[in-house]
C-alpha cells in the first residue's frame, strides 16, 4: 500500500460527486433515460410536423439578428433545461437555412432526403455506431460492404468493385485520386472546364502543380470530344496519368462520352476516374441508365447518395474497380490498432479505405432506404424528375420569350429570358430566392449568365416549376 500522505493527488482538487451508478438508466452526464425518451418523442413530432409543413415554409431563410443573438452568449457554466434549449434550436437555428428537400429548391444540387434515410441516421446516431474496424464494428462494417456492393451492381460495375463511404463528393474525389496516384498513376491529370471545383481543390491538396493538371477544352455542348483528349495525351502519360470525366456536370447535367473515354483510357493504360457525384443514381432509372452507358469502364468513381439517392447529409461514396487499390493507399496498422485489425479474408477494416479512422456508420441510412423502398421504386422516382425536366424544356422551347440554353440532362436545364440582359438574370434569381418562394441559381456558360434549375426532387410538380418561371419572367 502506498502512503497517502506522500501522494500529491491525495491533497489535489476534489474529484466532484460520484459518477452516476451503472444500471441507474442515465447517460454519462446524468440525463435520465426516461427524460431522454420523452424529449426524443418530442423531437420526432417536431420533425414529422416539419415534413408536413415544408411546402409552406420559405425555401431559403436568412437569420435575423435576434435569432442569431439567441444562439450565442457566455460559455454555459451551469446546466440548462434541455426542453427549453431544444426549443431555442428549433426556433432560432434550424429554420435559418436552405431547405434542400423543399419541392421548390432548384439551386445548385438539392438534397431531397427521404424519411427512411432519416430513420436510419437516427438509429445509427442513437447507438453511436462506428464502422472503423471489423473487430470493433463488424455489423456496421458489413452494412457498408453490402451497400457498396448494391451500389456497384446498380451502376453496372463488376463484382470485384470495392469502395468506402465518405462525407460527400469533395472527399470522394480526393479519396479516389490519391488511390489512383498510389497505384502508380502519378503523372498528369486531365480535366475539363466542367470538372467540379472540388476535384481541382483536391488535386492542389494532393500536391499537383499547374503543369501536371491539363485542362482539355470541351466542345460546344460542354462535353469532351474524345479526339481532343487523345491529342492532349502524350506517350509519357501511358500507364501513368489520370483522366477525370464527369457524368452530370454541375452546370448543365451533361455527361462526358464515357464509353469512348473508357476505351481510350483502357487502350493507353490511363486511370479513368468519373465524378458522378449527383448523376449516378440516374442509373436506377430507365432513361438515366441509358445515358450513363460506359460508366462501368471507370476505374474509380464518386457518387453522392445525399444528392439523388434520397439521403440526409452527409453521405458520399467512392467505388474503385481495382481491388486493393484503396487499402494500398490508406492502410495503417499501428500497435494500438492491432487488436481491432481484420484477420480473415472477408473482414475489412474500413479505416484502411479512406482518411477517416473514427467514422460513423453512414451505411445504415442507405441500407434502410434501399431495402425499404427497393431500387425499382427509387428508380421510378428518379425517372419522374428526368421526365419533368424534359417537359419543362419543351414548355420553354415553345414560348418565344424563353431560350433553352442547354437541354434537360439528368434533371438539369439552363435557360435565358430573351427579354432581359444577362445581368438581370442573376438579380431575378436572387430576388425569387430572397422571397422564399423558390431557390433558383444562375450559372455561367460560354460567357453568359443563365438560369439553371436542378429538378431532382420527385415531390416537385410541373406547377411548381411553371409558377417559378412565371415569377422570373
Ligand atoms: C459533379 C460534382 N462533384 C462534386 C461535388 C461536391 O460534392 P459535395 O458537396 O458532396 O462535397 C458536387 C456538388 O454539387 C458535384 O455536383
Amino acid at each position: 500500500m502506498s502512503d497517502d500522505s506522500a501522494d500529491p493527488r491525495a491533497s489535489g482538487p476534489d474529484p466532484g460527486p460520484d459518477p452516476p451508478r451503472r444500471g441507474s438508466a442515465t447517460d454519462p452526464l446524468g440525463l435520465d433515460v426516461e427524460r431522454f425518451r420523452e424529449l426524443a418523442h418530442g423531437l420526432v413530432d417536431r420533425v414529422a410536423d416539419h415534413w408536413c409543413q415544408i411546402d409552406g415554409l420559405p425555401v431559403v431563410q436568412q437569420a435575423d439578428e435576434a435569432s442569431l443573438a439567441a444562439l450565442s452568449g457566455p460559455v454555459p457554466r451551469e446546466p440548462g433545461a434541455l426542453d427549453e434549449l431544444i426549443e431555442t434550436l428549433a426556433v432560432h437555428a434550424l429554420p435559418n437555412m436552405q431547405r434542400a428537400a423543399h419541392p421548390r429548391y432548384f439551386a445548385r444540387v438539392p438534397s431531397p432526403a427521404s424519411l427512411s434515410g432519416v430513420l436510419g441516421d437516427w438509429l445509427g446516431v442513437g447507438f453511436n455506431a462506428i464502422a472503423a474496424s471489423w473487430a470493433g464494428g463488424s455489423g456496421p462494417s458489413q452494412l457498408e460492404l453490402v451497400v457498396i456492393g448494391w451500389l456497384a451492381e446498380l451502376i453496372g460495375l463488376p463484382p470485384e468493385t470495392e469502395g468506402v463511404l465518405v462525407s460527400g463528393g469533395s472527399l470522394g474525389n480526393v479519396t479516389a485520386l490519391a488511390a489512383a496516384r498510389a497505384a502508380g498513376y502519378d503523372g498528369r491529370v486531365f480535366v475539363s472546364d466542367q470538372t467540379h471545383s472540388s476535384v481541382l481543390r483536391g488535386l492542389r491538396l494532393l500536391g499537383y502543380d499547374r503543369e501536371q493538371v491539363v485542362c482539355v477544352p470541351t466542345g460546344p455542348d460542354h462535353r469532351w470530344e474524345v479526339g481532343a483528349v487523345r491529342r492532349a495525351v502524350a506517350e509519357t502519360d501511358r500507364g501513368r496519368s489520370i483522366v477525370i470525366g464527369t457524368a452530370g456536370f454541375t452546370n448543365t447535367g451533361g455527361i462526358d462520352p464515357l464509353e469512348t473515354l473508357g476505351e481510350l483510357c483502357a487502350e493507353l493504360d490511363l486511370w479513368f476516374h468519373v465524378d458522378v457525384a449527383y448523376g449516378a443514381p440516374a442509373a436506377l432509372s430507365p432513361s438515366g441508365g441509358a445515358s450513363l452507358a460506359g460508366i462501368e469502364r471507370a476505374d474509380s468513381l464518386t457518387l453522392d447518395p445525399h444528392k439523388w439517392l434520397f439521403q440526409p447529409y452527409d453521405l458520399g461514396c467512392v467505388l474503385v474497380r481495382r481491388p486493393g487499390a484503396l487499402e494500398a493507399c490508406y492502410s495503417m496498422n499501428p500497435e494500438y490498432l492491432r487488436d481491432v485489425s481484420a484477420s480473415a479474408e472477408h473482414e475489412v477494416d474500413l479505416r484502411n479505405r479512406g482518411l477517416e479512422l473514427s467514422r460513423r456508420a453512414r451505411a445504415i441510412k442507405l441500407w434502410l432506404t434501399l431495402a425499404g423502398h427497393g431500387s425499382r421504386q427509387i428508380g421510378a422516382a428518379i425517372e419522374r424528375s428526368i421526365r419533368l425536366a424534359e417537359t419543362v424544356e419543351r414548355r420553354l422551347a415553345a414560348d418565344p420569350a424563353w431560350e433553352v440554353v442547354t437541354p434537360a440532362q439528368l434533371g438539369v436545364i439552363t435557360f435565358a429570358d430573351r427579354r432581359l440582359g444577362d445581368a438581370e438574370h442573376a438579380a431575378r434569381a436572387r430576388r425569387i430566392t430572397e422571397s422564399g418562394y423558390a431557390a433558383v441559381s444562375c450559372t455561367e456558360l460560354g460567357g453568359r449568365t443563365v438560369y439553371r434549375l436542378c429538378l431532382i426532387n420527385p415531390l416537385t410538380t410541373l406547377d411548381d416549376v411553371e409558377a417559378t418561371i412565371r415569377r422570373l419572367g
